[in-house]
């Protein structure tokens, strides 16, 4: 197994899209792209033009090109100035999904991971999230059809996914038991994947893949151990992840009177024990010195994973003109960041950056009209006539709390997906002109970056990032 001293963690939606992860792993160390949603992300591009062919290149790498051709006569559109009007959306995921919805994900997956790992031989990994269950599957195979290295999931318990990624390296069928609100014991929901069905004679045509190393991304040793014990297969390795991390946290043990969380000592990994295990462990939280990094491995660790200062280099899949305006407002002052319980209907905690413009703007936040159209989010429960539905908490009031949801859930929810395609320079235009608004999520170190990497400049690259952390000499003033 290679083992990187950094792993540019998984960031979705698109912030560590395949020209990040490329740029990081071309360095020698790892670059993850995030696998979320990218069968919205393939459409989007497509939409847009494909301005340099990088999509459609990948696309002709696809072993199969039917169902590529359907893809391109259906979503390409040749680019003829900015985009006026709406993306197409795909049907949503469900349980029983049909061969358009697996073909789109299975190649999306194949093109954001095609790309990343086009014209060098270092590894290159992909992000997943286990509550994000429908498309797993098809965007696994998908990944290792362009030969992922490594496979990273958290949120969630991802006990299921090594015997996945077994059973797909042989072209195998597969299934995943989904989480089902308001199930019992007795009921098992799960959803299949047919490989064989999807691509016909595809495991005739190509040989076993190679199977990628599985590392969950876990904030206990309750959880590490659990994965171990309880796994489907073989574990490769654990990213630790604290609470000042980017993106979804793990709940914290206590809150406070007035609703925030409050992480305190109970929260904290006991890393002698993860040590103990003997598999290789990052860890991932506010990273950003040379001395940090040094500490970290003096616990044990084999390096650190990181994010937010990813997230905000030049190489980074956010819209530059967000990147640019918070980068100058924290050159300026400093902004705050947020750990939202409400925002994300995954109902994690989510921080959120508080910037204008952005979701966190309440002008904006009250502008936004309720929608679910991408529903990666949704959660799944079951119905009164046995069947699962789906609900997000983000939707029109009235859909959700008809589909069983609680009042209270719908107090200050985001649509995720919309906002974070918006924030990765792909915001949905509605019929009466209406622009989805972005929504930003960061670690609590944000602000650092103006010391660690800008040092006066106003960007700076993935490898000032990794030049910083492993003590290189960095960009002087
Ligand atoms: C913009 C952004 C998006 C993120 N999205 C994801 C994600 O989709 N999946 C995930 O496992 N972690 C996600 N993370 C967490 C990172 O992968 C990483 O573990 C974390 O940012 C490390 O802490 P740091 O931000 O202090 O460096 C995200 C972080 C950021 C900053």
């Amino acid at each position: 197994m290679q083992i990187p001293k950094i792993i540019q963690g998984g960031m979705g939606i698109s912030i560590s899209d395949w020209y990040l992860a490329k740029t990081v792993s071309m360095t020698g160390q790892l670059g993850v792209i995030s696998g979320t949603g990218l069968h919205i992300t393939l459409i989007a591009r497509l939409m847009d033009g494909d301005r340099e062919g990088n999509v459609r290149r990948a696309l002709d790498n696809f072993p199969f090109q039917e169902p590529v051709k359907k893809i391109l006569d259906k979503y390409f559109v040749p680019y003829s100035g900015k985009r006026k009007t709406g993306y197409k959306r795909p049907q949503m995921w469900g349980i029983k999904p049909t061969n358009s919805i697996n073909e789109l994900t299975v190649i999306a997956n194949f093109v954001e991971v095609f790309l990343a790992k086009e014209n060098h031989k270092n590894a290159v990994g992909i992000n997943f999230l286990e509550k994000i269950q429908l498309p797993t599957l098809a965007s696994i195979y998908g990944a290792m059809l362009a030969g992922v290295n490594y496979i990273f999931m958290g949120a969630g318990i991802p006990m299921q996914i090594p015997a996945i990624i077994e059973k797909l390296s042989n072209h195998e069928d597969v299934n995943y038991k989904l989480d089902v609100t308001g199930s019992s014991k007795e009921d098992d929901f799960r959803i299949n994947f047919e490989p064989g069905k999807i691509f016909p004679e595809i495991g005739e045509k190509i040989g076993n893949l190679c199977k990628p190393y599985f590392v969950p991304i876990i904030s206990s040793v309750v959880l590490a151990k659990a994965l171990l014990k309880r796994a489907s297969g073989k574990i490769d390795g654990f990213v630790i992840e604290n609470s000042t991390a980017g993106g979804h946290n793990a709940p914290p043990r206590s809150v406070s009177a007035e609703g925030k969380a409050v992480y305190g000592a109970k929260d904290e990994v006991d890393l002698q024990q993860i040590k103990e295990i003997g598999l290789p462990f990052w860890l991932a939280g506010d990273y950003y010195s040379h001395e940090k990094f040094l500490a970290a491995i003096e616990q044990g660790a084999a390096g650190v994973q990181v994010g937010t200062a990813f997230a905000f280099c030049k190489e980074s899949g956010m819209d530059p003109e967000i990147r640019k305006s918070i980068i100058e407002k924290i050159k300026k002052d400093s902004i705050e960041i947020v750990t939202d319980f409400k925002a994300s209907p995954t109902g994690f905690p989510f921080k959120v950056v508080q910037h204008s413009g952005s979701v966190t703007d309440k002008d904006v936040y009250n502008e936004r009209c309720r929608i679910c159209d991408i529903g990666l989010l949704r959660q799944a429960y079951k119905k009164e006539d046995g069947e699962v539905g789906f609900r997000c908490s983000a939707e029109p009031e009235d859909a959700f709390i008809s589909k069983g949801g609680k009042a209270e859930e719908l107090e200050g929810t985001v649509c995720l997906c919309n906002n974070l395609f918006a924030t990765a320079g792909m915001p949905q235009i509605r019929k009466d002109g209406y622009t989805e608004p972005p929504v930003v999520t960061s670690g609590d170190a944000l602000n650092s970056i103006k010391n660690n990497f800008l040092k006066g400049c106003n960007e700076y690259s993935a490898s000032d990032v990794i030049d910083l952390i492993l003590g290189k000499k960095t960009k002087s003033l």
